[in-house]
């Protein structure tokens, strides 16, 4: 297995998650995205079925190494969810608010021990051998009775980060990049890459 001219494809469209990964993966690596995206339906019972897919959807086109990544809230008193149905917690075609309006309601007067949340990442990796290689990445913290913060997107303004005593929002995109379950699974996913090139 080689990484030929450590080309990497990303299977995303979301321009705020390829500049993210560009600058966790680093220069090492020429990192490509497709102009024309399939339609890819997020049907897996776990995020890191809805990885492995999109990843596998693009290699069958490209051939090109792919990596793709799936993330989601994990809510410890609602048993896990959103989970995997994060981006449409509120329905299909919902905004962010929506979601954490939601989220806010199923929580309302639950005590603060009991609203432990976390966020994870998987990010699948299919190489050009057709090998598959999955990493992930955790980040915990609490849900927050009301929305702060007006940095980041989706949950962000509802998570509660202890170490940092912010939600997520209201750290700078610096911060959250360096602490974020994505930057985390990535992190991961870069060490299997280099080793690759390695080889
Ligand atoms: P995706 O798989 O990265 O697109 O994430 C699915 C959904 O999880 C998003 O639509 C958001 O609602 C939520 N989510 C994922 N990562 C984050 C994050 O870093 N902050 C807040 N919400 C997130």
């Amino acid at each position: 297995m080689s990484l030929k001219n450590s080309e990497i494809i990303l299977a995303t469209q979301n321009k705020d998650k390829i500049r993210e990964i560009r600058k966790i993966l680093g220069y090492h690596f020429k990192i490509v995205t497709l102009k024309n995206f399939p339609e890819i339906i997020e049907d897996g019972k776990t995020l890191e079925e809805n990885a492995i897919k999109k990843a596998k959807t693009i290699f069958k086109i490209t051939k090109i190494t792919s990596i793709a990544d799936d993330s989601g809230l994990e809510v410890d008193f609602l048993d896990g969810k959103p989970g995997v149905y994060s981006a449409r917690f509120a329905g299909k075609n919902c905004k962010y608010e929506d979601n954490n309006k939601k989220l806010l309601k199923l929580l309302k007067d639950v005590h603060y021990k009991k609203r432990k949340a976390k966020f994870t990442t998987v990010v699948a990796i299919v190489f050009e051998d057709g090998s598959i290689k999955t990493t992930s990445g955790s980040v915990y913290g609490y849900i927050t009775t009301e929305p702060k913060g007006n940095n980041g997107f989706g949950y962000d303004p509802i998570f509660y980060y202890p170490k940092l005593k912010k939600t997520f929002a209201q750290l700078t995109t610096q911060q959250k990049n360096k602490i974020s379950h994505r930057a985390i699974a990535f992190k991961k996913a870069k060490k299997l890459l280099e080793a690759e090139i390695r080889d």
